[in-house]
């Protein structure tokens, strides 16, 4: 008996223009590019201009998904789209969105899971085409993290960035049997929250609270501690759940915050680092839009092919944490 999956048929990117290096850095607060690269394995990040909102480089990320799976946006039946720093308050910037791309039908929503904003959207639009409400889901990852950074606190604004990442869902026939190469697109997702853990990671602002938008707070350490740990154990329960191993990844795409909880997860769950997708060197931490970027990265080169494994992980504010892997 076949079962409906949603693959992904195109992904697609866009990083701002202005590129802040790690010398840059060093002239706006008392840090050095050493101190950056040897705890981070940042080396540069991509930052919006002014007037530049997150709905632009959704809309950019978006058009490069459509492009690349042959699709026009009026043949999309919804957006999801997963940000932290969304163009205003409401509506949600998935409709602003909508409208640039020319989609007149459908829906459009937002996802706030912050850093793993985008493997929640793709288990939300996973569910919509495996229970029959769509055809075609745009999901697509997008933040301006510059904007609510506290350009002060060397412990936080050096380790953020901006950019947006787009993948196309479409209902494809699977065989369901676990391990067949044939068995095309998202085989599982996991997702976790454990909100006890909001002053670890947090925006202290808001509309209800403050009416201002804020600044991003983190302890750096505590949650760099909680990462390995959740991470490895979602990206085990995610495989579980699709009758897969370790062994069976060919790629792992995780979320881009640190250079050292990308080698430490890897370690930990034995997965040879040749087969990790790596950006944060370039684009630093793009909250929801990291592992689209490093997905469409990945897929441009040529690294990611139709039938690979594709093993997608993240963790952040919430704290949230989950994974999907996929067949491409
Ligand atoms: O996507 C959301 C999830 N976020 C994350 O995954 C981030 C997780 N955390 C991390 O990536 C790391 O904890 C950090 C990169 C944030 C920090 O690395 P660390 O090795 O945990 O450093 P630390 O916080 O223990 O700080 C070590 C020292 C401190 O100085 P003292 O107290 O030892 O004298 C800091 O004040 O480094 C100092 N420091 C800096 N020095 C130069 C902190 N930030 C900087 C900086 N430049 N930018």
């Amino acid at each position: 008996m076949t079962v409906r999956r949603a693959l992904i048929s195109g992904c697609g990117a866009y990083l701002p223009e202005r590129v802040i290096d790690n010398a840059e850095m060093a002239a706006l607060v008392d840090t050095t590019d050493e101190w950056i690269v040897s705890r981070t394995g940042i080396r540069q990040r991509h930052v919006a201009a002014e007037g530049e909102f997150t709905s632009h480089l959704a809309v950019k990320a978006a058009s490069a998904a459509l492009a690349a799976a042959d699709c026009q946006a009026t043949d999309v039946d919804a957006i999801v789209l997963a940000t932290a720093t969304p163009d205003e308050t409401f509506p949600a910037t998935a409709t602003v969105v909508q409208a640039e791309l020319g989609m007149v039908r459908g829906f459009a929503f937002d996802v706030q899971a912050v850093c793993s904003g985008f493997i929640y959207a793709l288990a939300v639009a996973d569910n919509f085409i495996t229970a029959g409400q769509a055809e075609r889901v745009l999901v697509i990852g997008a933040e301006t993290f510059s904007r609510i950074l506290d350009w002060s606190d060397r412990t936080t604004c050096v380790l953020f960035g901006d950019g947006a990442g787009a993948v196309l869902l479409e209902a494809n026939e699977g065989s369901g049997v676990s391990g067949d190469p044939s068995d095309r697109g998202i085989l599982a997702t996991q997702l976790h929250t454990d909100g006890r853990h909001h002053d670890m990671l947090y925006v202290d602002g808001g509309p209800s609270s403050t009416q201002t938008t804020g600044q991003l707070r983190m302890l750096g350490k505590e949650v760099f501690r909680h990462a390995v740990t959740n991470l490895s154990s979602v990206v085990g329960e995610t495989l579980a759940k699709a009758g897969l191993e370790t062994s069976d990844i060919d790629w792992v795409v995780p979320h881009q915050a640190n250079k050292r909880i990308i080698d430490g997860t890897a370690r930990k769950l034995k997965l040879a680092s040749e087969k990790v997708v790596v950006t944060v060197d370039r684009h630093a931490n793009t909250s929801a839009a990291s592992v689209p970027l490093a997905l469409a990265e990945a897929v441009g080169d040529g690294r990611i092919t139709a039938g690979d494994v594709v093993l997608m992980e993240a963790m952040g504010g919430g704290f949230a944490w989950g994974g999907c892997v996929a067949r491409w």
